[in-house]
């Protein structure tokens, strides 16, 4: 078998360099070396070394991680090795975060008591309502959710004590059984309705909706067709392996705060309307299309650059997301008790039309997983602003598992990315009184007393 090493040679030098190729599960997929064997490439003695450049991270494996596996080639999710269409038809929401977070999925005994244990921690501080009521009336429930759940942490100060494995459990549970509870708070705000307190007897998705829609019946039971459908939407949504969000988990928790510090960032980071927000974007763009007969000229629009098609396109997806698959047919079920979405005929043109248009196939443009699932949650009676925060309450259990992998890595430090420092060279202060009209930017763009990197007689230093 050949060597799994790369040979480099500097031309600056003529130096060779024998780097370590190492690979994870798949031989074909994620063959890596270390960017650390690069900084031993110098052009001189007091070089600092070669630094790889990837912005976004595109092509940089931030971690090792037993998590999620996604092929963007082939359209394939996995969650602990399990295949998503097989957990979206089969599991429910807990048994799948469960898996997430532990790595097995849970035999009977397990899953009653992991079902037990989020129950009776659905319940939030009786404080929260007036932290609640600081709030606008009109505040966004993102907005809202980002500001409660990292209060949270307020609320339970042993939850900084990260070394220890029961504290880390009892935060994880807490977290996964109170977001639902604020995400239905944070909606009730906005239209004034009394908070409902959580239902036992229900199931996740089933107290969920209790706690959004209950009103004045002494009971409230869910549709099942709608529990399901919401089921399977949160087992799509728990988690993504290495994305804006997660990154941000991973980012805030490696310099050690409490998992509701860790996570309201997490949670900031899904709101963009580039990850989480989508699905509200694509329920404001299909709004403004209005009708079919308008979604040629509004993809003729997306190709000449003056907006892009929201809820498609992705990083890592070059072929269809397996989750929109799984969102379609779970719509079919959802619009069978509520009728068909009005958007949905839109929709349906809009991809039609985008998936037959070169411009879209030479950049292998597919819709992702927030292409359909407003079009469900807007059948289902939420509001569009609610859509980013549906995407957080499951997201919750790949956020955990991310940040629990992180800390139990050794090979993890706090994360610190170098930069290219592309700035002025070093330079005399300029007291007040001397620096005269001229703006340090006029300076730069005549190129004149800010030297460029190329004329600085020393090399852009990453220290710091
Ligand atoms: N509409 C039109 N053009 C697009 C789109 C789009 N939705 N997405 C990418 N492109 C074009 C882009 O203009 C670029 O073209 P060119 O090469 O001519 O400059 C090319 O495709 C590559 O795009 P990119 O911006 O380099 O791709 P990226 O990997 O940095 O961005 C993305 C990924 C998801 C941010 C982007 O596809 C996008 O903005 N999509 C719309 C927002 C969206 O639906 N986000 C949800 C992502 S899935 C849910 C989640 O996990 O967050």
């Amino acid at each position: 078998m050949a060597k799994a090493t790369l040979t480099i040679t500097d031309n600056r030098t003529g130096r060779s360099y024998e780097v370590p190729i190492s690979y994870g599960t798949y031989a074909e997929y994620g063959a890596t070396i270390r960017a650390e064997d690069l900084r031993q490439i110098k052009a001189s003695e007091d070089d600092f070394g070669l630094m790889s450049y990837d912005p976004a991270g595109g092509n940089t494996a931030a971690c090792r991680s037993a998590i999620t596996f996604v092929d963007g080639d082939r359209g394939i999710l996995r969650y602990r090795g399990y295949p998503i269409e097989e957990l979206a038809e089969q599991s429910t929401y807990l048994e799948v975060a469960y898996l997430l977070l532990r790595g097995e999925l849970p035999d009977h005994g397990q899953l009653d008591a992991w079902t037990r244990e989020i129950t009776l921690h659905t319940m939030v501080h009786e404080s929260i309502k007036k932290f609640l009521d600081g709030f606008r009336y009109d505040a966004h429930p993102m907005g809202v959710m980002v500001g409660t759940v990292g209060a949270l942490s307020t609320f339970y100060p042993e939850a900084k004590n990260i070394e220890d494995p029961a504290c880390r459990a009892t935060q994880i549970v807490r977290l996964i059984a109170k977001m639902p509870t604020l995400a239905a708070m944070a909606y009730r705000h906005q239209r004034g309705m009394p908070y409902v307190y959580p239902d036992n007897e229900l199931s996740f998705t089933g107290n969920f909706l209790n706690l959004l829609w209950r009103t004045a019946e002494p009971r409230y039971e869910p549709d099942p067709i709608l529990e399901r459908a919401l089921e399977v939407l949160f087992i799509l949504h728990a988690d993504h392996e290495q994305n804006c969000s997660a990154n941000t988990m991973r980012c805030i928790g490696s310099s050690h705060p409490d998992p509701y510090s860790a996570l309201s960032g997490a949670a900031a980071a899904l709101y963009g309307p580039l990850h989480g927000g989508a699905n509200e974007a694509v329920l404001r763009m299909l709004d403004r299309i209005e009708s079919k007969d308008r979604v040629a000229a509004f993809v003729e629009g997306v190709k000449a650059g003056k907006e892009r098609l929201m809820g498609f396109g992705h990083r890592v997806y070059k072929e269809y997301d397996p989750r929109a698959r799984v969102i379609k047919t779970t719509a079919d079920q959802v619009f069978c008790v509520t009728g068909v979405n009005p958007l949905l005929e839109i929709a349906l043109e809009l991809e039609r039309v985008a998936l037959n248009d070169e411009y879209f196939i030479e950049r292998k443009l597919y819709p992702n997983v927030d292409f359909y699932s407003g079009i469900i949650y807007q059948a289902m009676g939420f509001p569009v602003d609610m859509f980013p925060v549906l995407f957080a309450i499951p997201r919750t259990a790949g956020w955990l598992a991310q940040w629990e992998e992180l800390l139990l890595d050794s090979e993890q430090r706090i994360n610190r990315p170098r930069q290219i420092y592309d700035g002025c060279d070093a330079r005399d202060y300029v007291p007040l009184s001397e620096r005269g009209v001229r703006s340090a930017l006029e300076i730069r763009a005549r190129g004149g007393e800010c030297a460029s990197p190329e004329s600085s007689s020393s090399p852009g230093r990453a220290y710091g």
